[in-house]
């Protein structure tokens, strides 16, 4: 079964074509990193108006990839929740039509549980259940993946997401949007312990989390060091900070998988990428005997395999959208 997959909900527009939900035939992406960098931050209408300008030329260019012609599409899948409206109404909306004009079903995906199917791509013999950490710029969430298409939320953010603080502190030291790869790479070679961070823990939630206070206290620490005219140590203070988020994400993952007992551990989402959060995933995997699934950095941030991937399973669970889908910028993951 040919999924012409679409992904629309942030600030990156992509279109890929998966075969049976393991096989990638195609996947291309537009990202409008440059255009948003300028800002500081996403622009939502930019986003929108970026994705209404892509959309069609990587739906042609997803085909053409894939060596396969509309006539050999089975279904259309899309994002659509959760994300920036406008953004995922473009993705939506396209998808639509494509599936209206092609005669073919329309399959809708959860962005979340699509960013956990990149795990399916990259391991072939992967199959639920698992816990996996989900760490995006837009959410953190401890998840119960107890099948392909049914999975509950075990913690969650209680305000920020984790790649929001990177990106916030990136921007006040003026190294770049989005700032977590930035902040990864100035990381390497600083001392973890030079700078004292927050590590938040959330009376009677052992397993949700809260960045924000992480996030103003790295804020705070630049400002005053600048009011008082001192150099700081950027790589330590990057290294310091990166060891306090993966300090809260890792051991709260490891005891959701002690307690939950699968054996199998995933991480999901832009996040997933972090050098850090890697290595200390492998390590406290390593001590535990739980076999740990990373997505290779290639699947990690947003894209449209991920989408096609997971639709599969969906359009299988018989979940599919008639012609009045709508978009959501919020959407439980257990919903679907
Ligand atoms: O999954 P994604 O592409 O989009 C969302 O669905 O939100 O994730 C983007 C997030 C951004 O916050 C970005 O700064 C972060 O992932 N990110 C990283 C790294 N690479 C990307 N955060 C920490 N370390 C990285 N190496």
């Amino acid at each position: 079964m040919n999924i012409l997959a679409f992904e629309s909900s942030c600030d990156e527009t992509a279109a890929a074509v998966v075969r049976d939900g393991r096989t990638v035939l195609s996947d291309v992406i537009a990202s409008q990193a440059d255009m948003h960098t300028i800002y500081g931050g996403v622009v939502p209408e930019i986003a929108s108006r970026k994705h209404v300008e892509a959309i069609a030329g990587l739906a042609d260019a997803a085909l053409e990839q894939a060596g396969l012609g509309k006539g050999d599409v089975d279904a259309v899948a899309v994002t659509y929740g959760p994300g920036l409206i406008g953004a995922l109404l473009v993705g939506v909306n396209f998808a639509k039509a494509a599936a209206y004009g092609l005669g073919v079903p329309l399959i809708p995906v959860h962005h979340v549980r699509g960013h956990i199917s990149a795990n399916y791509i990259a391991h072939p013999d992967l199959e639920p259940p698992f816990v996996c950490l989900c760490v995006s710029g837009g959410t953190t969430l401890i998840v119960d993946v107890r099948d392909y298409t049914e999975m509950e939320v075990l913690g969650a953010t209680r305000d920020d997401a984790a790649g929001e603080c990177f990106d916030k502190v990136a921007r006040v030291l003026g190294i770049g949007y989005p700032g977590g790869a930035p902040m990864d790479r100035l990381a390497q070679g600083g001392d973890d312990k030079r700078y004292s961070f927050p590590r938040v823990h959330v009376h009677d939630a052992p397993l949700d989390l809260s960045f924000s206070g992480l996030k103003t206290a790295a804020i705070n620490l630049i400002h005053n060091a600048e009011q008082k005219g001192e150099t700081l140590d950027l790589p330590s203070l990057a290294a310091s900070f990166a060891a306090a988020v993966s300090d809260m994400l890792v051991p709260r993952v490891m005891e959701a998988a002690r307690r939950w007992g699968y054996g199998k551990i995933a991480v999901a989402g832009g996040v997933a990428a972090n050098s850090r959060i890697r290595g200390d995933l492998e390590r406290a995997c390593a001590a535990s005997g739980d076999r740990l699934y990373l997505p290779p950095l290639s699947l990690c941030g947003d894209n449209g395999a991920m989408i096609g991937c997971q639709a599969y399973y969906e359009y299988r669970a018989g979940h599919m959208a008639g012609m009045d889908l709508n978009a959501y910028a919020n959407r439980e993951i257990g919903v679907g």
